[in-house]
């Protein structure tokens, strides 16, 4: 009798099993181990991105493999810090990076930004995993007005 009661609980587990589907596993079951993808090369272009939106973290139009990057050292700031912007051509770190969490200025990078990665990332050609549909203010200030939206409210 337990082993039936065993196996009727465990009938709906194999079904969602079989049903699931994982963009990053693809049809690879459960039970066995995917081949990774080879890795890519990450955007080396040097050519700065625009930004989707005004306080967005730009990301990073370079390779940083091998850049050192833990409470020892900071290979990022080698080129980003204020005083070393002249010599790398690099844009200096924003004044946010100054500021800590009360607004206050602080003669230094800011603990709370000191691991960029945390924040700006690098970019690789790959297809995404899951699709994106964000459309940045200009494109939404631009486009026609949806007619299915609500119509706007006279001001009182
Ligand atoms: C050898 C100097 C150097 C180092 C080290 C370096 N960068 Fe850069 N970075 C640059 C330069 C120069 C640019 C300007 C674009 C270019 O030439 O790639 C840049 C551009 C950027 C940008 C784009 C800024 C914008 O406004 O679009 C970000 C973000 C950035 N770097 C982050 C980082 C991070 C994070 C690290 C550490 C992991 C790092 N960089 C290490 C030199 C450097
Ligand atoms: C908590 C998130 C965060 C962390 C950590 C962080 N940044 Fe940023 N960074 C931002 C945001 C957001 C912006 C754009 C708005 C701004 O300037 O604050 C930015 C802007 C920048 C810019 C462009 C500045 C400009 O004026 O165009 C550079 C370069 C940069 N960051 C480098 C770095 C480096 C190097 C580090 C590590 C030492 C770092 N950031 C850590 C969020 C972060």
């Amino acid at each position: 009798m337990r082993k039936i009661i065993a196996v009727l609980l465990l009938l709906p587990c194999l079904a969602s099993a079989a049903d699931f589907y994982d963009r990053m596993r693809g049809n690879v079951p459960l039970d066995q181990t995917t081949q990774p993808p080879p890795i890519v090369n990450p955007d080396n272009s040097d050519v700065r991105r625009s930004r989707n939106y005004a306080m967005q973290p730009p990301i990073i139009p370079h390779k940083i493999e091998g850049y050192q990057l833990d409470k020892n050292a900071n290979r990022c700031m080698m080129c980003h810090a204020r005083t070393r912007t002249q010599e790398s051509q690099a844009p200096m770190i924003s004044v946010t990076h100054f500021m800590d969490r009360d607004g206050n200025f602080l003669a230094e990078l800011s603990p709370r930004r000191y691991f960029c990665l945390q924040c700006h990332v690098p970019q690789a050609g790959l297809n995404p995993l899951v699709n994106n549909q964000f459309k940045d203010v200009d494109t939404m200030l631009n486009q026609a007005p949806d007619p299915s939206a609500a119509p706007p409210q006279p001001k009182k």
